[in-house]
């Protein structure tokens, strides 16, 4: 059945919500277990009236950085709880399996809850998250604090925690299957994204709105609408939508990003991993170009969560399109083209429940981390940034060839098919001297062209489905590990953390200025671990400041490393035990405060502490001022050495504090902010994650209990954090 057979948009083989029992409402506010003391600090805010805003007057970015932060650092740490700073409290507030609707029951969080009840339940594994304020008309508004919308993707899955032991499987190897169709539906949806309404009571406390009409799941069985330039192309056609115009569903939503409109941006991160495909028997029955795609995207594998093995499939092929093999007389007999219609930014109509998604193909096909907008100028192109997270990967930029007209900022999707439908997609070049060039990838250009070494290009919709190839033709700079971009509303600078590199996909003899270093940043058992573990931050400046400009100048703000490690090659940020970090992620600058937040996701400093969440004052690109030259000396495990020479913004003394730290093998991501910076929101993602399948019948083994104690599974969850005496977050 295709999508475009009009009776397929009932999935009648879905179990259908409506065979939910009845069950009380409950107070869907859950405090959680944080650290900090209750003592008020003083108001330290510097530089803006912000702070004495009423509930819904209109914020303004303050026009300067405060000067200094205004908490003291919280220390490293291993417990399994959330620490914040004395004077702050930490509130959980939607967790995984919370009740969406009036009418499902409260989560067991045993593994029984019925799978179609997650259509209607908080997803896995929450991630990137914007708020939207809800203004008097019930529609956009962005300066209403006291009750929003809180939109976050939900990336992926711990399963043993899903189910009631685990994943139930049979075989191993390429031939292993799942046997228990239950669990991989309730799988399909706790994937995707959430839309929940959050208010804010008279007393300041955080709840969402268990009831309300905004709250919505978007999962991967939701139908999305394909448009942009390879919407309706040949490499989208599948047998569900034989004319390429639709597919099924999104994942692996990672980061984000939003619209000066009012709608979000998910992003389809390691969607490639979802895909069964096994090379061998797949390759001869594709052609040369066919065969150079999937295999540029590494689409080759079991899929992660074996989705495609379920047996029998049902008629809509719920279970079979997760097969990327060529099976069928043709693209439209089969999916062998799904995995061409996964890896876009997908826009999302927060106000509009009923809207369809639409993958906005202009912005191109990769491993999107998120899409961070510039500064909206009226009369000016819209300009967003996009990183591709996977190690030795490239930075993205879309600009817009409609020019911003803020009367469209009312008009949800519409506006999207008028800014993010066409447009020029470039790749980011950074030289040695610190300059930096963006490299369109245009069809018909001198490297990208149908006699492109390697792949032919057929078209510019083709140069978008293949973007990482044309980056390649264009010779676009190698990555550490694109992660969250984030433009600075003051300085109109870019940010984006590299999370890190190994030695294996980065050598010694690879590393160049903007990937500067290869080390060995040694664990404390003595386990040595090389190349760039833990990451650094990048940031740059447009030309004339003009988002849209082809040339930019950058500098490296930040350096991941551990407090006393060798200042000179590794710890050149001069971090200290009030701020040292390892994998910087996630990455944002609240429009209230102007605080730059850096989140991490670490699995090299874990030997010392859990995941955290800090705090920044930046200067801009150049700060390093006569300081800015460094040259590194790296070494590698047979004592090769090589110098870098790179460049280094100013070292960030205090101006950089640990503001949280999570509890046992989370991920800290996704920040948000009410626009009057008094109401934080941050995600914990997979606390446990490392738990071992045979330890599901022994939880006292685990090592995560968060966020309900006891010996209750983990979950993830969004947390808001609230300073005790009512003021702005951070300064
Ligand atoms: Fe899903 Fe790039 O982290
Ligand atoms: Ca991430
Ligand atoms: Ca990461
Ligand atoms: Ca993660």
């Amino acid at each position: 059945m295709s999508f475009d057979d009009e009776s397929s948009a009932n999935h009648s083989s879905n179990p259908q919500i409506n065979e939910i029992i009845e069950a009380r409402l409950q107070d869907p506010v859950r405090r959680g277990l944080f650290k900090g003391a209750v003592a008020s600090a003083a108001l330290t805010f510097v530089g803006t009236t912000t702070n004495t805003l009423a509930a819904d007057a209109a914020p303004r970015t303050p026009a300067k950085r405060p000067a200094k932060l205004g908490f003291k650092a919280v220390a490293k740490s291993l417990a399994d709880v959330v620490s914040v700073p004395e004077g702050y409290t930490a509130s959980v507030l939607f967790r995984l399996g919370d009740p969406m609707t009036a009418n499902v029951p409260a989560y067991k969080n045993d593994g029984t809850d019925p799978a179609a009840s997650f259509a209607s339940r908080a997803g896995d594994h929450h991630d990137g998250m914007q708020f939207f304020g809800i203004g008097a008309d019930g529609r956009y508004g962005s300066s209403s604090s006291a009750r929003g919308l809180l939109v976050l993707n939900h990336e992926a899955i711990t399963p043993s925690f899903l189910h009631p032991a685990g994943v139930t499987a049979t075989g191993s190897g390429s031939a292993q299957v799942r046997t228990a169709p239950e669990e991989v539906l309730r799988e399909f949806y706790v994937h995707g994204v959430s839309v929940v309404e959050v208010e804010r009571n008279g007393n300041g406390n955080w709840r969402y709105k268990q009831d309300s009409v905004f709250n919505r799941r978007i999962h991967t069985l939701t139908e999305m609408a394909l448009t942009g330039p390879a919407a309706g192309t040949a490499p989208m056609a599948t047998k569900y939508s034989p004319s390429g115009t639709h597919t099924r569903g999104t994942v692996n939503n990672c980061a984000n990003g939003y619209t000066p409109w009012g709608t979000y941006l998910t992003c389809e991160e390691n969607w490639v991993n979802y895909f069964r495909r096994i090379a061998a028997g797949d390759d001869p029955k594709r052609s040369a170009r066919e065969v150079a795609s999937l295999k540029r995207y590494g689409v080759a594998g079991t899929g992660r969560e074996l989705w495609a093995t379920v047996t029998p499939d049902t008629p809509d092929n719920l279970y079979g399109r997760w097969n990327a093999e060529a099976s069928g007389a043709s693209a439209v007999d089969d999916y062998r083209n799904a995995p061409n219609t996964y890896g876009w930014v997908v826009e999302i109509d927060p106000f509009d429940p009923h809207s369809m998604p639409r993958k906005r193909t202009a912005l191109g096909r990769f491993a999107h981390e998120g899409a961070w907008p510039a500064r909206a100028r009226a009369g000016q192109p819209l300009v967003w940034y996009s990183g591709d997270d996977s190690r030795n990967e490239y930075i993205y930029k879309y600009v817009s060839n409609a020019k911003w007209d803020p009367a469209d900022a009312k008009r949800g999707l519409a506006a999207g098919d008028k800014y993010l439908d066409a447009g020029r997609l470039y790749a980011a070049k950074f030289n040695a001297d610190g300059n930096g060039e963006w490299l369109e990838l245009k069809f018909g250009s001198a490297t990208i062209n149908a006699n492109t070494a390697g792949y032919a290009f057929a078209d510019q919709a083709d140069v978008l489905v293949n973007a990482r190839l044309a980056a390649d033709a264009a010779g676009a700079t190698r990555m550490d590990r694109p992660e969250w971009g984030a433009v600075d509303h003051l300085t109109g600078a870019v940010y984006m953390t590299l999370t890190n590199n190994n030695a294996a996909m980065r050598p010694v003899g690879a590393t160049d200025a903007a990937n500067p270093r290869h080390y060995n940043d040694a664990r404390t058992n003595g386990t040595a671990q090389r190349g760039n573990p833990n990451g650094h931050i990048i940031r740059w400046l447009e030309t004339k400041n003009d988002p849209a400009a082809i040339t930019f100048k950058w500098d490296i703000y930040l350096f991941g490393a551990r407090a006393g490690s060798d200042p000179e090659n590794i710890n050149i940020s001069g971090l200290t035990a009030e701020n040292d970090f390892s994998c910087p992620d996630g990455l944002w600058f609240s429009p209230a405060t102007n605080v730059c937040w850096i989140e991490t996701d670490d699995g090299a400093y874990t030997d010392v502490t859990n995941c955290m969440l800090l705090a920044a004052l930046p200067g801009s690109v150049g700060d390093g001022g006569a300081d800015a030259v460094k040259i590194i000396t790296n070494t590698d495990e047979k004592g090769g050495t090589r110098q870098v020479r790179t460049l280094v913004g100013a070292a960030p003394g205090d101006r950089l504090r640990r503001f949280l730290v999570g509890p046992a093998q989370c991920e800290i991501t996704g920040v948000a902010e009410s626009p009057d910076g008094k109401a934080l929101f941050v995600n914990i993602q997979h606390p446990g994650e490392d738990t071992k399948t045979a330890d599901i019948g022994n939880p006292s083994v685990w090592p995560s209990h968060w966020p309900d104690g006891g010996m209750a599974r983990p979950r993830s969850a969004t947390i808001v954090i609230t300073r005790n005496d009512g003021g702005v977050i951070g300064v």
